[in-house]
Parts: C-alpha cells; sequence; structure tokens
C-alpha cells in the first residue's frame, strides 16, 4: 500500500522562538490523531533545522529540509550540504521547489545532481515540479511535468525510487488561493505514475507517493486527497497554523 504523506514547507517563515512554539503545539495536537500509513514531515529553514529535529525525536513528525547543495562541502558560500543535514537526524530534503526554479535559478540538470548528491548520503528526497499558467493554458502542462521528471529523475535506478517521494505543484496555484480542480490534480498524477510506470516496472510506480500541493486549505483538502493518485499533500500557508495544519492531516 502506498504512504501517504502530508507535509509541510514553512519557506522562509518563523524564527528560532517561532519554530519552537510551533513545534511544540503540533506535537501536542498529533498525540490526538491516530495516523495510520500516513506519514506527518515539517520543513523548517535551515538556521532551525537542529532544533526542530531534537524536538520531534520521540514524535511521529518528521523533520525535512528545504534545499541543499550538490556538493557534500567546499568553498561555496552561503551553502548547506547533505551530511550537514544527515549529520542533525534530518532524513528528507525538498528539492526542486518551484520557487528555487524561479528565483535561484535551479535548472533539471542541477536538480538532477541535487538528487544524486541526497542519495547517495541516504536522504530521501520530496522532488517538486510542475508548470505555470502558461504551459496549462497553451495546453504544454503534461509535456512541461514529464521533461521535468525524466531529466531529473529517470537515469536513476529502481531501487533508488523507495528515496522518491513526488510532489507536484502546478506554479499557478501557489500561494494564490487557486488550486487544480481535484479532477485536473488527478488527471496529472495518474499522468506522472503512467510515466513512472512506462520507463520503470509498475511496482516502482504503484509504490510511489505523489503529493499534490497548491493553496491546500482545510476547506478543499479531502476532496483532493479522495482522488485515487493523489497520496497527500505539499502544503505552504496552512502548514504555518497549526489548527489548518491539523484539519489538513485530519483530511487524509
Ligand atoms: P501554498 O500552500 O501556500 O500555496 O504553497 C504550496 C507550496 O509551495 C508548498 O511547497
Amino acid at each position: 500500500m502506498r504512504t501517504k504523506i502530508v507535509a509541510g514547507n514553512w519557506k522562509m517563515n518563523k524564527t528560532y522562538k517561532e519554530t519552537k512554539a510551533l513545534v511544540k503545539e503540533l506535537d501536542h495536537s498529533i498525540k490526538d490523531v491516530t495516523l495510520s500509513n500516513t506519514r506527518v514531515i515539517i520543513a523548517p529553514t535551515f538556521v532551525n533545522l537542529q532544533k526542530a529535529s531534537k524536538m520531534t525525536r520521540k514524535s511521529v513528525i518528521e523533520v525535512a529540509a528545504q534545499n541543499m547543495h550538490q556538493l557534500d562541502s567546499g568553498a561555496y558560500t552561503g551553502e548547506v550540504s547533505a551530511p550537514m543535514i544527515k549529520a542533525v537526524h534530518v532524513n528528507v530534503v525538498i528539492l526542486g521547489h518551484s520557487e528555487r526554479r524561479e528565483y535561484f535559478g535551479e535548472t533539471d540538470a542541477l536538480l538532477a545532481q541535487k538528487v544524486d548528491a541526497a542519495l547517495k548520503n541516504d536522504l530521501e528526497v520530496i522532488f517538486c515540479f510542475g508548470e505555470v499558467l502558461e504551459d496549462r493554458k497553451s495546453g504544454n502542462h503534461f509535456k512541461v511535468v514529464e521533461r521535468q521528471i525524466k531529466n531529473a529523475l529517470f537515469h536513476l535506478d529502481s531501487e533508488d525510487w523507495s528515496k522518491i517521494i513526488l510532489a507536484y505543484e502546478p506554479v499557478w496555484a501557489i500561494g494564490t488561493g487557486e488550486t487544480a480542480s481535484p479532477d485536473q490534480a488527478q488527471e496529472m498524477h495518474a499522468f506522472i505514475r503512467e510515466l513512472v510506470a512506462e520507463r520503470y516496472l509498475s511496482d516502482v510506480a504503484e509504490e510511489v507517493s505523489i503529493l499534490y500541493g497548491g493553496s491546500v486549505k482545510p476547506g478543499n483538502a479531502q476532496e483532493i486527497f479522495s482522488k485515487t493518485d493523489v497520496d497527500g499533500g505539499l502544503i505552504g500557508g496552512a502548514a504555518l497554523k497549526v489548527d489548518d495544519f491539523m484539519s489538513i492531516i485530519k483530511a487524509i
């Protein structure tokens, strides 16, 4: 059975103090929830990663990094590497987020290197991709998503895929309040699963969790999560409020 996942991408939000408060509240609230076959992941900023990791050591909540450099060490001012992330007991990293692609120029080729570095260091990857509005309007959305996945992931071996989580995040739905309709999400997720099935064995495609991200809120989570090929969500804004994030977790 595919694992369901609700992951909160905190982006550039929450100071040290605020991180402590939010992790504490989440950990407290989650104790009242029965999670079956479901993982809950939060991704605070780098400076707060170690604290969040320590605070959740005995919790069901897992911690992820939001990015990492493709090399293990070196003269790369301002960067953080996979071994550094692992050293603070964080085992998951988000790669390929559209904000990284758009504002920091991350390309498919670079992301392929980052994915390799993450796997080499035994980090699980939440790999994000998704089309911009013009692609959707011009009917190119399938082509764009296919290219993003192929270029960054299709050099991997079948066994590597146990460490890959896919996250479809249409850029036009991120932080805009506009979501893909549940049917649009299902259509794309089914397309992605088929793509993986064509390249790898069908059990790789059946096992990989595909998350949807883009304005998931307590009010729309249940309907989106009810779709066959939607295995959970990557949540931005709503992951910063305990009540909203908890409602979304309960909707899975
Ligand atoms: P929002 O939920 O704020 O639209 O953000 C989605 C996202 O980018 C998660 O990575």
